[in-house]
């Protein structure tokens, strides 16, 4: 609000149009030249001087705007806003629809691919990564007037089913499965490796299964579902911890049976060529090597099944884009099929999207890690939650429900932790760092919500109460021994006023998050508004400070929770 207010006034005077003016827009080096800066370079042709004397002029002009100083510094117009006319009004517009959840998608269906685990295999953390980013999009996106829907697309599908049927049958144990799916179906499948190596015929059993599990066989299809059922009661606890739920759960086997209607259409358009035995789409003019749509057994492969996936997010699901939230390693993988879909003549191929993230890697001594490479992701929650625990009990002995805020700080400080990160950059994790309560971390944003949630319980109790025993309130002493370098007349001090203007860049930051794709963005102005809290707190009192202030205190507090909320951490009123 702050820049479109500013906005207006350059407008006025200089015929540029509000986007661009917001767009050069710059913040003073200094905050006492004032709240925003407009270099005036883009005028100089326009009005046939300098830059530096236009300047002047429109300083001078703006000068005379209600509620506005404007001085010229070089070639830049300062413009300071007058406190007493535009706070009310800034805070006021804080808690409105239109700030808080900017209509931007006009209800445009986003279908987000996301998590997309393997059945029989440990959730890797590049899964963990795809289900907190695809969560916070989908979030960001329905708060803006889109309409998401999210789908799992567990891999459940392919040649590795049929060894790992084989495997079962040879030396598997159907309750050590049920006890531990995961680890027994690793084994299984390390042991079917390792012996296949000196015994050639388990390569033939694998593919016997796979053929059978692909006819139909009954005894291929119950083993197949008893390792996709257990897989999956391991994969939803994890879900459950992380507050995740998906519109849909659909496998790549759900597609089987939709293959070949898209092997026909490639086919119809000539697409289709022989190589070694097997079909693939060339794509030389894209400059990719060539997708592989049918293996020489005739089998369907990955590529074949995002294909059939794609056209059924768009025709059945109404899609009118889609996004895939897949580690960056599968770039190559959908620019094919990106590019086999438009060669199809899908026109919508246009609005798939790969949104890639990077590495992340667990550093941190003996962290659970298993057969030297997977780290199980459920001891990792464990410990988070364990380490959060520890530090409650010894912050705040006293609180109840420890074991429930405990959850909500070690999760958020796990989600936090990859969420503050631009997506693409490679992440070293590192669980002490996230945390810790004075960090850039989930728990230092937790922590200042739940300490403005408290003063304000406070303030109003004082309220309430009616000034008679102030002397007891803990909190008005702790004011006192403060270094308050304050403004007694209840105006915001320059703190409280840096606040306010951190809180009016919400609405514009969501933006940007949607338009890049971005949950760090809001992550970074969640940490943005938690230390401009701090610096508030720190010189300006608070409960007794005027209704001003404990309505930007509660601002703050609301502002933070949705933020908190967007990401997937919870937003403890007490901790
Ligand atoms: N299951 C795949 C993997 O773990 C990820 C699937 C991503 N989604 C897709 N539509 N291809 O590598």
């Amino acid at each position: 609000m702050l820049m479109r207010i500013a906005a207006q006034a350059i407008l006025a005077h200089t015929g540029l149009e509000e986007k661009e003016i917001l767009s050069l827009f710059e913040v003073p080096p200094q905050p006492e030249w004032g709240d925003v800066a407009f270099p005036c370079f883009v005028l100089a042709k326009k009005f046939r001087k300098s830059p530096q004397h236009i300047a002047l002029e429109l300083a001078e002009l703006v000068n005379h705007e209600e509620g506005l100083t404007a001085s010229a510094s070089g070639a830049y117009v300062n413009i300071t806003l007058d406190r007493s006319v535009h706070i009310p009004l800034m805070l006021a517009e804080l808690s409105k629809a239109d700030f808080l959840r900017p209509n931007i998608g006009h209800g445009q269906r986003v279908v987000i691919d996301m998590s997309s685990p393997n059945i029989a295999k440990p959730f890797g953390i590049g899964h963990l990564r795809s289900t907190v980013i695809g969560a916070a999009l989908y979030r960001i996106l329905g708060e803006t007037g889109y309409v998401p829907i999210s789908v799992n697309h567990l891999g459940d599908w392919g040649t590795q089913f049929g060894k790992q049927i084989a495997a079962y049958k040879r030396w598997g144990n159907e309750e050590q499965l049920q006890h531990d799916p995961i680890g027994e179906s690793l084994k299984l499948y390390v042991r079917f490796h390792q012996e296949a190596e000196h015994n050639p015929t388990l390569e033939d059993e694998g593919r016997e299964w796979f053929r059978r599990l692909e006819h139909g066989d009954a005894e291929a299809q119950q083993l197949w579902e008893f390792f996709v059922e257990v897989s999956l009661g391991e994969f939803d606890r994890m879900y459950q911890r992380l507050n995740i739920t998906f519109d849909h759960v659909l496998g790549e086997s759900f597609y089987n049976d939709k293959m070949q209607a898209v092997v026909a259409q490639l086919r119809a358009k000539g697409l289709l060529e022989e190589s070694d035995g097997a079909l693939v789409v060339r794509l030389e003019d894209e400059e990719l090597p060539p997708c592989l749509i049918l293996k020489k057994d005739g089998t369907t492969i990955y590529p074949t099944r995002d294909l059939a996936t794609a056209i059924y997010r768009h025709e059945v699901m109404k899609a009118d884009r889609l996004l895939y939230v897949v580690g960056g390693e599968q770039k190559l993988h959908f620019q094919q099929v990106f590019a086999v879909l438009k060669h199809a003549g899908e026109a919508w191929a246009e609005q798939c999207e790969h949104v890639p993230f990077g590495l992340m890697r667990f550093a941190g001594k003996k962290m659970s890690t298993r057969r030297g490479k997977v780290v199980k992701l459920e001891e990792v929650l464990d410990e988070a939650i364990a380490r959060a625990q520890a530090i409650i009990t010894q912050k705040n002995p006293d609180l109840q429900e420890q074991q429930a805020v405990a959850e909500d700080v070690g999760i958020g400080a796990i989600i936090f932790g990859d969420l503050k990160n631009n997506r693409l950059n490679e992440v070293d994790f590192s669980l002490e760092e996230a945390l810790t309560f004075e960090g850039e971390t989930g728990p230092y944003v937790q922590y200042t919500h739940a300490r403005i949630r408290s003063l304000l319980e406070k303030a109003h109790a004082r309220v309430d109460v009616d000034n008679t025993n102030s002397s007891d309130n803990a909190l008005v002493q702790d004011s006192h021994s403060r270094d308050l370098n304050d403004v007694s007349d209840g105006m915001l001090g320059d703190t409280g006023w840096a606040l306010l203007k951190q809180l009016d860049r919400y609405h514009g930051q969501l933006i940007r998050a949607v338009r890049q794709l971005e949950p760090s963005v809001i992550a970074r102005f969640a940490l943005d508004t938690a230390q401009a809290f701090n610096r508030f707190y720190a010189k300006e009192r608070i409960v007794d400070g005027g209704q001003w202030r404990i309505q930007l205190a509660e601002q703050t507090a609301d502002i933070l929770a949705c933020a908190l909320q967007l990401l997937g951490l919870k937003a403890p009123n007490r901790m």
